[in-house]
């Protein structure tokens, strides 16, 4: 049974969160629920309390509540955070760290993934403030889902800002909480180091200038999160990313490929190695020392040169190669094809091919894989191809370490 830690915010949606509570206990999840003091001027704790068939905690200084269960257990024993409706204000207070009232400190406090259903009016959510707040926390590794677009509970107003059906916020629920098979895997990985790369790397053309890519190393950054949670001691060699660093983890900030390259030399050894940074393949010849400047020369001509390829030299690698070494493929077509190609030239054990063209549909939203929330991958072997459904990146992530860690031998059968 997941549990789920509801935080219902102060807005006029809030009713739709007693047929979402209905929903979840239909489905076998058990919901505990913190009420902000506006979410009370809206439905009352009694009714929630009743379809939870549980206390409702809404007060911070509250005597009996603290006895029966503190806020920092409040906030940590769960499996995922669920903040709906989530108002400007929580936004906020998320955002700015705040811990003036129960429903911030936990959000503070604790280390689970959270969830957030925006709804508010549409110019709170276009507001400049709003936005910036929104892009903060999605940075923090904070999912959102939605706002929806239409009318709003005001008359004359539409836009977006509503909070999403409740169908859809179940879903979005459940793509974020642990299989069963997840939960066996606690520990697995202890005793094992797993070194990931992540991000873009940027090759300069001259002090201001540089090639890049879109990725934006949720998909890197997750799978170091995942193989910690595990239990591993994880080093994390990163490109230049706006992401936060994940927990319990060594993270080294490189730039170029070079320097990545570099960095993993110095982690190695490792157990298991996970190349999903998306390095690029060329850096020009010369950067120039000075800003080029536009004039008489014309357009610049740019020579390129071919990047150290970071996967194949550690998979050739004689001595002190990883017991296993993953690679990931970005493809835009004949996704398998490419990346069993890889795994042949690459000598990866195994590739973890995504689709990341624009038009893969996948996540549901214009950033698709790069950049995105949700990924569809197929796990490459020599020996054949899985195809996994689409879900977030952290459920890759996990599937994926826990994949690793049968490969290494460390099956949490007969645990
Ligand atoms: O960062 P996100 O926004 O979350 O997006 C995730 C992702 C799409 C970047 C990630 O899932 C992914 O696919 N990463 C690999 C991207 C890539 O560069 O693919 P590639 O097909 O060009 O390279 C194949 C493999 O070789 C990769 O494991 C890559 O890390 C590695 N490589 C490539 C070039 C190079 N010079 N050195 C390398 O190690």
């Amino acid at each position: 049974m997941n549990r789920i830690l509801l935080i219902i915010g102060g807005g006029i949606a809030a009713y739709k969160c007693l047929d979402l509570i209905r929903r979840l206990r239909e489905r076998g999840h058990h919901v505990r629920v913190v009420m902000t003091r506006a979410a009370t001027e809206f439905i009352t704790p009694l009714s929630v309390g009743a379809l939870t068939n549980e206390r409702v905690f809404t007060d911070l200084f509250d005597l009996d509540d603290e006895r029966e269960i503190g806020h920092i257990r409040l906030a940590r024993d769960c499996d995922l955070v669920v903040v709906a409706p989530g108002t400007a204000d929580l936004m906020a207070k998320m955002a700015g760290g705040h811990a003036n009232d129960l429903a911030s400190t936990i959000l503070l406090a604790s280390d689970k993934p959270v969830l957030i259903a925006p709804a508010m009016n549409p110019r709170m959510w276009l507001n400049p403030a709003t936005r910036r707040n929104a892009a903060l926390l999605s940075a923090d590794g904070v999912t959102f889902v939605g706002p929806g677009v239409g009318e709003m509970a005001e008359r004359g107003e539409a836009g977006p800002g509503r909070l999403v059906e409740v169908p859809e916020l179940v879903e979005a629920i459940e793509r974020l909480l642990p299989t069963a098979t997840m939960k066996d895997a606690d520990g697995l990985l202890a005793g094992c180091h797993v070194l990931v790369t992540s991000g873009p790397t940027h090759e300069p053309i001259d002090p201001v200038r540089y090639i890049a890519n879109r990725s934006s190393g949720k998909q890197g950054h997750a799978i170091a999160a995942a193989a910690a949670a595990l239990g591993a001691r994880v080093t994390l060699v990163s490109g230049p990313v706006a992401i936060a660093d994940p927990v319990g983890v060594l993270v080294h900030r490189v730039e170029t490929a070079a320097e990545m390259m570099e960095a993993v030399r110095g982690a190695l050894p490792a157990d298991v190695a996970v190349f999903a940074a998306a390095v690029a393949d060329w850096r020009v010849d010369r950067a120039a020392s000075d800003k080029i400047k536009k004039g008489a020369q014309g357009v610049p001509k740019l020579a390129l040169i071919e990047n150290p390829d970071i996967l194949k030299t550690i998979a050739s690698g004689r001595s002190g190669r990883p017991k296993l070494v993953i690679g990931f493929a970005a493809e835009t077509s004949n996704v398998v094809a490419h990346a069993r190609e890889k795994l042949r030239t690459k000598g990866a054990d195994w590739i973890v091919a995504n689709d990341v063209s624009h038009d893969s549909g996948i996540g549901g939203s214009q950033s698709g894989v790069m950049g995105g929330d949700a990924n569809l991958v197929h796990l490459v072997r020599a020996d054949g191809v899985e195809s996994w459904p689409e879900a977030s990146k952290s459920e890759v992530a996990r599937r994926l370490m826990i994949a690793a860690a049968g490969a290494i031998g460390k099956s949490n059968k007969g645990r």
